[in-house]
């Protein structure tokens, strides 16, 4: 005779079966193992049965309740296997893969990896510094009186906190004498920002190298020779430098630095490419008195400094006709350069 428990299972068994999908196979669960389900029900019904007959329902119970149990998560698996292996069937392989993107350097980058590759030889470490600045490190520190034109909010970013984007990599000369005795050698690539009208060749965000090099008895012809061996380096041997006098307030004297290269679109026309000088004694004192030393005393050391405008000599290196192209993300642009 069979047990109303086991037909219960079979009927539970037969269900599982036939559910045709996931839904009605937690119906089913539900049914039957859930909390007022009949294999549920059979548990409270067991404690009115008498002493013989309790443990071997008990047993009968159990074993039910498990059997229908692993059937149930057989039919969710076999359900999970057909999902994926539908899901599969769409995809088809024998198309094409996606092939991966690789990117390439921006223009500017690879000007930058060039030009401190050629500075490195000459024995150039890097140095950094913020671009968001205080005023000292962006003018008073480099000999720009308060009046000077250039701390003007019409050429300035200033924050509301005071505090602007540096108009120049000049800061990093002094964060640097600041940080350490001379003797220094180093270079600081960076961006600098003023409020020029955007057109083909001024962007209000651009791009510099900063030299600086104190030593003792450092003269303009280290200068020139260093500047002339990296623009040569960079633009060919014919390449011609031409310094012209200039004024900043941070150097004495000051040359502005010209390149003209037949090899080069356009070569036959004398370029600016960097403002430079021998270091004002002036920015050694500023530089004294925060250090509180005389580390860098005017009467002993003395140095040059330059600052090299990344985005024209990248526009010369390349043949790029227009500054905005640099901050434009078009790929067809920037694919050139791979
Ligand atoms: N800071 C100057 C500029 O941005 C360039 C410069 C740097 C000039 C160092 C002299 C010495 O125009």
């Amino acid at each position: 005779m069979t047990h109303p428990l086991e037909q219960l299972r079979d009927d539970a068994l037969d269900e599982i079966e036939s559910a045709l999908d996931e839904q009605a196979l937690e119906a089913v669960r539900v049914k039957y193992l859930g909390k007022s389900g009949s294999v549920s029900g059979w548990g409270e019904r067991i404690k009115t049965l008498s002493k013989d007959e309790k443990p071997v329902v008990g047993k009968l119970l159990n074993q039910v309740r498990t059997v229908v149990t692993a059937a149930i998560e057989a039919r969710v698996a076999s359900f999970r296997e057909q999902e994926e292996s539908a899901a599969l069937a769409r995809i088809d392989i024998s198309l094409p893969g996606t092939p991966h993107e690789i990117g390439t350097l921006h223009p500017l980058t690879q000007m930058w990896e060039r030009s401190i590759e050629i500075f490195r030889r000459m024995g150039f470490a890097l140095a950094d510094g913020p671009d968001i600045e205080d005023e000292w490190h962006c003018f008073d520190a480099l000999n720009t009186p308060p009046e000077h034109p250039a701390r003007n909010e019409q050429d300035t970013f200033y924050l509301p906190d005071g505090r602007l984007l540096r108009t120049h990599t000049s800061t990093v000369q002094i964060r640097t004498m600041q940080a350490a005795p001379p003797p220094i050698r180093v270079i600081a690539p960076g961006a600098a920002y003023r409020r020029d009208e955007l057109d083909a060749t001024h962007s209000p965000q651009f791009h510099q190298i900063e030299g600086l090099y104190v030593d003792e008895n450092v003269s303009v012809a280290d200068l020139k020779g260093a500047l002339e061996f990296f623009m040569r380096e960079l633009f060919g041997s014919a390449t011609q430098v031409q310094f012209r006098p200039h004024f900043f307030p941070f150097t004495e004297p000051s040359l502005e630095v010209y390149v003209k290269s037949k090899a080069l679109k356009g070569g036959e026309r004398w370029i600016e490419v960097a403002g430079s000088g021998v270091v004002h004694p002036a920015v050694f004192e500023q530089v004294n008195n925060v250090r509180g030393d005389k580390a860098y005393d005017p009467e002993k050391w003395s140095g040059y400094a330059f600052g090299l405008g990344m985005d024209r000599l990248a526009m010369i290196l390349f043949d790029i006709p227009d500054i905005r192209l640099f901050a434009q993300n078009d790929l067809r642009f920037l694919r050139q350069f791979a």
